[in-house]
């Protein structure tokens, strides 16, 4: 049971809990974000259109049929039960969400799906191969990159691309170009330590 408010939107018809919330929290968030990142936040309706897109996620291309507002992050998570990328902020901010996309480490809840129909996309999950931890993984736990764990798929993730991309040369530069990913345990030093590694081993 929904409390009658003086708001008509809302007094005219029941709403759940999660939508109002929603309804809310979009509305406090619509004013600070990127155009496309705010309209990604509203409700779908059954007038909301359709895309279809192909996405090879770690190897597998799925056809998939989405709200063109949808980020990868959402349809990773929500669509293809792929909930190894973490949504920690959904705003850019935080490098939780980061996957590589055709080789490139993006926030992929800044990234809309649509807009990426044909894209190669690998996520934590692909990692492994046979049973057997990819070196950077190994890394991590070699030199215990984590606390909670939390931020540790965004931060594997950025540290491949950051080793592919040659900027994994020395601590200092991996600092410099991982700092995008934050970890609010403050496990920088194994992180760093853990990229450095594996881009030896590499
Ligand atoms: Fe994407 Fe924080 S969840 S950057
Ligand atoms: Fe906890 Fe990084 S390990 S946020």
């Amino acid at each position: 049971m929904v409390k009658k408010t003086s708001s008509p939107s809302l007094s005219s018809t029941k709403v759940s809990r999660r939508e109002a919330l929603q309804l809310t929290v979009g509305a406090v968030a619509l004013t600070g974000l990127p155009s496309e990142t705010a309209a990604a936040t509203g409700p779908s309706t059954s007038a909301t259109p359709r895309v279809t897109v192909a996405l090879t996620v770690n190897g597998t291309t799925h056809t998939l049929d989405i709200d063109p507002r949808q980020s990868i992050l959402d349809v990773l998570r929500e669509k293809l039960d792929l909930s190894g990328t973490k949504k920690g902020c959904n705003q850019g901010a935080c490098g939780a969400c980061t996957v590589l996309v055709d080789g490139r480490r993006i926030v992929s809840c800044l990234t809309l799906a649509a807009m990426h129909d044909g894209a190669q996309i690998q996520t934590v999950e692909g990692l492994e191969s046979n049973g057997a931890l990819h070196p950077l993984q190994q890394a991590f736990i070699d030199h215990e990159g984590l606390q909670c764990g939390f931020c540790t798929p965004g931060q594997i993730m950025s540290g491949l691309g950051c080793i592919s991309e040659g900027h994994a040369t020395s601590p200092e530069e991996i600092k410099f170009w991982m700092s995008g990913n934050i970890c609010r345990c403050g496990a920088y030093p194994g992180i760093v330590a853990a990229v450095a590694d594996a881009a030896g081993r590499g």
